[in-house]
């Protein structure tokens, strides 16, 4: 039990980009790399837990032990999501395209003339929030929230607005994206705790320590 402190728990975890498509050659997507998300899934798995990990496309091999769901789009990476519930406890850690463009081109655009085309964008869903609200949400749901300044204080308000239980704030300023190191603040209802710098990995299984001792002291 000690040592797979998470066995009988299944686990959900989002990682990596996701990529929006203009046209059948072309995308819009941001710098994640994926790793904080598989660290995570990597370590979940390794306490026992069944693990179900989405994720946007990236260049990493699966963790041993965990079942995993590629996806592109934010529409593609909400849907495997509502798909895997109910789970115990779901780490949204993608970072999910805020935007897609508003019509998808079947062919691909070609240059004409001296006018760029315009790029019309819509809103994506909100997976995280969306789970918040689901009648399946998770016991424990967990977001991620990268921030450039204001850290602790934008995590605590997104905390609220998303509805979910706690949020691992990364400070992004310097080169966290796809870097092996990571400098979060672990924001719960009423605490906050700041944790050192340290690897993706050590930030991995610290985080899982905590869920499993959550999940152990609500069970
Ligand atoms: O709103 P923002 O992108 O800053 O929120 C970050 C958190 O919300 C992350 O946990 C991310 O995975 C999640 N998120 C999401 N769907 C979106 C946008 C963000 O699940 N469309």
């Amino acid at each position: 039990i000690e040592h797979r402190p998470l066995y009988g728990k299944h686990v959900l975890v989002t990682a990596g980009p996701t990529h929006e498509p203009i046209d059948p050659v072309r995308y819009l997507a941001n710098r994640s790399s994926g790793k904080q998300g598989f660290a995570i899934a990597a370590a979940a798995a390794a306490a026992g837990a069944r693990v179900t990990l989405v994720t946007g496309p990236v260049h990493l091999r699966t963790p041993l032990g965990v079942d995993r769901i590629d996806v592109e789009s934010a529409e593609e990476m909400a849907r495997a999501v509502r798909e895997s519930l109910p789970v115990d406890a779901a780490i949204m850690a993608a970072a999910v395209a805020d935007w897609r463009t508003k019509e998808y081109n079947d062919i691909k655009i070609k240059k004409r003339g001296a006018a760029p085309p315009a790029l019309v964008l819509a809103e994506n869903p909100d997976i995280l929030a969306s789970v918040a609200a689901n009648p399946k949400r998770p016991e424990l749901l967990i977001g991620f929230a990268a921030e450039t300044n204001d850290v602790v204080d934008n995590a605590r308000k997104k905390r609220k607005s998303k509805g979910c239980d706690w949020i691992v704030a990364n400070d992004v300023s310097g080169d966290v994206m796809g870097g092996d190191n990571n400098q979060v603040h672990l924001v719960k209802e009423g605490k906050v705790e700041h944790w050192d710098p340290m690897t993706k990995q050590d930030v991995a299984t610290r985080l899982i320590q905590e869920i499993a001792e959550k999940l152990s002291v609500d069970a």
